[in-house]
């Protein structure tokens, strides 16, 4: 494109509006949309036409919105309307600080609303190319509507040449009646645009400084203006409220599911599945319904993904099935398996064909290939090798109340359920544990872990100790079931037992 034309010389974004129908604290073009905020869609949009420098015009709430400008990766230049006199105003403010620089502009300038999130960077190309390859002083992106209320209208002569942009409040009977509005896109020549804005006035039903107005000092002075009409008028529909904000949304997500679908992943039910910008999913991937992709989240190849899950800056690995899962920042391996009801936090790496199954949580924890925790079960700071498996309700003791500690579980091991792995701690290859072993040292490769002391049974205490219980009856009926013993007297070693502690150990 640069090479037929000449890079556009700036590009301004409008930002400096109140958006008091959105009732926030937050500045409206801060607001967020599939993990941008508006103002960042419109500055890639924007990018879309190659501008050698953008300007931010920046008013109400200028703090916020010109930290976050600082807080990005964007060089534009913020600029600071201090009281909102109008579009008009904005812009000529922009070209002076823009103007002020090393040369001042020359060329095409595009000028951009900052809630108008769905805007393309084709549509902001075609509409500089436009102006450049007609010569025209200006060209104003259009479209037709099917409610035009509050839009400033195209008004065009019996050539259909564009004439003038009258504003609602403005407008008579006859031009409310005109559908094609004013997207407030526009690409002028700077010389003609600066030239125009010295003459525009307040004299209006806002008493505001209209930028359109430049449109109708133009053609009077001769320099034809042209429109570019787009079909898809959502794509410059502006976001005034919470409504619009969410209707916003759901256009993008379509879009973003739209583009997928075509390049051959499955969503079930696309309109429940929510996902950021950033994130990538490949062809025959599968989406199942109530799932959530965030920031650079990445799905590859015939994985499959929900329902129910949330995915944050994770990436589920070829043929992977991840299912009622919280993920955040997790690598999950190809052919790996994770839910349902699984908690994967920052730093958890599944190799190939590894599993964390139901509720079992897990964070900075490697699990190396075809290992399994397969239920109820916490891996904190821990490495697993291959193959091993770890048994139910085991927990890795990571934490001891001061500082985080790493276990280290080697390949073909055995973890019996419930076991404490108190870290720090080594479990070598081939090892096994006992039910309900307590790590709490090394153990040898090749060797059997156990903790518990041996159990004893104390006999014919519920009778004792809970008579006229349903439990003591039960106990009595099945004992008097059994073969016929001698009377069951307690030796004195079970009495001094019962005498020092309570073994009645029941969870009620
Ligand atoms: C504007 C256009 C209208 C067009 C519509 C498209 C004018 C006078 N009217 O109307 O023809 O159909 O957009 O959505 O331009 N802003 C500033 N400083 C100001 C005033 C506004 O930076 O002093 C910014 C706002 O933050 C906003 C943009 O300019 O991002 C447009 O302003 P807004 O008040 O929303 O204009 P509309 O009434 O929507
Ligand atoms: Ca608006």
């Amino acid at each position: 494109m640069s090479e037929t034309h000449p890079p556009v010389a700036a590009a301004i974004v409008l930002a400096a509006g109140e958006g008091t129908r959105m009732k926030s604290g937050t500045p409206k073009v801060l607001h967020e949309i599939c993990g941008r905020t508006m103002l960042d869609h419109v500055l890639a949009a924007v990018r879309g036409c190659a501008p050698e420098r953008v300007a931010v015009v920046t008013g109400s709430r200028r703090e916020a919105v010109e930290a976050h400008l600082a807080s990005s990766d964007s060089d534009a230049l913020a600029v600071f309307q201090p009281s909102q006199d109008g579009t008009g105003h904005a812009v000529r403010l922009a070209l002076e600080a823009l103007d002020a620089g090393p040369t001042p502009l020359h060329g095409t300038v595009v000028i951009v609303p900052g809630d108008t999130p769905l805007l393309s960077a084709t549509s902001v190309r075609a509409l500089a190319a436009h102006r450049e390859s007609t010569h025209v002083a200006g060209v104003v992106l259009t479209t037709k509507v099917p409610d035009p209320a509050g839009y400033g209208r195209v008004v065009r002569d019996r050539w259909g040449r564009v004439k003038a942009i009258v504003e609602h409040a403005d407008a008579s009977e006859a031009e409310r009646q005109i559908t094609e509005i004013n997207s407030g896109v526009y690409a002028f020549d700077a010389a003609k645009l600066r030239a125009a804005l010295a003459q525009i006035g307040s004299d209006n039903a806002q008493g505001e400084q209209y930028l359109p107005d430049v449109v109708r000092i133009l053609v009077k002075a001769g320099d034809p203006v042209g429109a570019a009409l787009i079909d898809d008028w959502h794509e410059v529909a502006g976001v005034n409220d919470r409504a619009q904000l969410a209707q916003a949304r759901a256009l993008l997500r379509d879009r973003l599911t739209a583009r997928f679908m075509r390049e051959g992943v499955t969503f079930i039910d696309p309109a429940s599945v929510w996902l950021d910008v950033d994130v990538d999913i490949e062809p025959d991937a599968v989406v199942l319904p109530n799932t959530l992709l965030y920031g650079k989240t990445r799905i590859e190849r015939d994985a499959k993904v929900g329902p129910n899950c949330s995915l944050t800056d994770t990436v589920v690995g070829a043929a992977a099935v991840v299912r009622d899962a919280t993920c955040e920042r997790a690598e999950i391996g190809p052919e790996a398996s994770v839910g349902p009801y699984t908690y994967l936090r920052p730093g958890t790496k599944l190799a190939r064909g590894a599993k964390a199954g139901g509720f079992v949580e897990m964070k900075n924890a490697v699990v190396g290939e075809g290992s399994k925790v397969p239920h109820l079960s916490y891996v904190g700071d821990a490495t697993i090798g291959e193959r091993t498996n770890i048994g139910a309700a085991t927990v890795f003791v990571n934490y001891d109340g001061v500082q985080k500690h790493r276990s280290v579980v080697g390949d073909d091991v055995r973890i019996g359920s419930d076991n404490m792995i108190v870290a720090p701690v080594r479990v070598g290859d081939g090892a096994t544990s006992g039910a309900g072993t307590v790590i709490r040292e090394d153990v040898p490769p090749g060797a059997l872990a156990v903790s518990m002391g041996p159990q004893r049974n104390i006999e014919g205490w519920t009778l004792r100790r809970r008579p006229g219980t349903p439990m003591a009856r039960s106990a009595a009926a099945a004992l008097d079931a059994r073969a016929p013993e001698p009377a069951a007297d307690a030796d004195s070693a079970d009495r001094e037992n019962e005498a020092s502690d309570d073994h009645s150990g029941d969870t009620r």
